[in-house]
């Protein structure tokens, strides 16, 4: 059993959709800032977190933003060599989320690590042990997706109140959302 807890953070609109065509459904200035703070902030300043993502993510971040500044950028592949030969410095580049979690457990530098998509990485996140809480933003529109969030077992996660997410109904333009957290019994 591993000693590291993986987070899941995700925005998913009313169909479970996350993505179209490589990249976001909607533009949410606030939503982004908000993942940017959950996955960077740490207690502990001489710590940084990390970010898991599959490869398409990251193709789906644009240039200027990646790697993701402050936090160690971890990719998973199935052709790591290829892919490793094309990101800067400093990234980490996986064939699979075991490798991501012992490159996490191998570094004692990182506080936290979390799990930024796609869907077969949340999928294969929230089935392992190491899985405890998901940070689900829940758009209340519908969008034309080709990519989901992969069903939560309600069993397995709980909703929780947790002090420092705003509970109330956040809105941007015409667009409404809440931030959710589901944690593992
Ligand atoms: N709304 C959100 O919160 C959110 C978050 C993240 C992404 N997105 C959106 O979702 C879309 C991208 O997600 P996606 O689900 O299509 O793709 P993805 O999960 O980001 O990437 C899939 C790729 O990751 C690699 N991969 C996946 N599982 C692996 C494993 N177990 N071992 C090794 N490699 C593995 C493979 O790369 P290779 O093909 O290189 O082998 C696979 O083709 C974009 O539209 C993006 O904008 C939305």
């Amino acid at each position: 059993m591993s000693k590291i807890k993986l987070n899941l953070i995700a925005a998913a609109c009313e169909n479970m959709g996350i993505g179209s065509n490589g990249t976001l459904p909607w533009k949410l200035k606030k939503e982004m800032s908000y993942f940017t703070t959950m996955t960077t902030k740490v207690k502990d300043p001489e710590k940084i977190n990390a970010v898991i993502m599959g490869r398409k993510t990251w193709d789906s971040i644009p240039l200027k933003y990646r790697p993701l500044a402050d936090r160690v950028n971890v990719v998973l592949t199935n052709n790591v060599e290829t892919v490793m030969a094309t990101v800067p410095d400093g990234v980490i580049v996986v064939p699979g989320l075991d490798e991501a979690i012992s490159l996490v457990e191998s570094r004692p530098e990182i506080e936290s690590t979390w799990v930024i998509g796609g869907s077969s990485i949340y999928k294969a996140a929230m089935n392992h042990p190491s899985c405890g809480k998901i940070y689900l933003t829940e758009i209340q529109r519908s969008f034309d997706c080709d990519t989901f969030f992969p069903n939560i077992d309600k069993q397995q996660f709980h909703l929780v109140d947790e002090e420092e997410i705003p509970g109330e109904r956040q809105v941007e333009g015409d667009i409404s959302y809440y931030f959710r957290v589901y944690r593992r019994l």
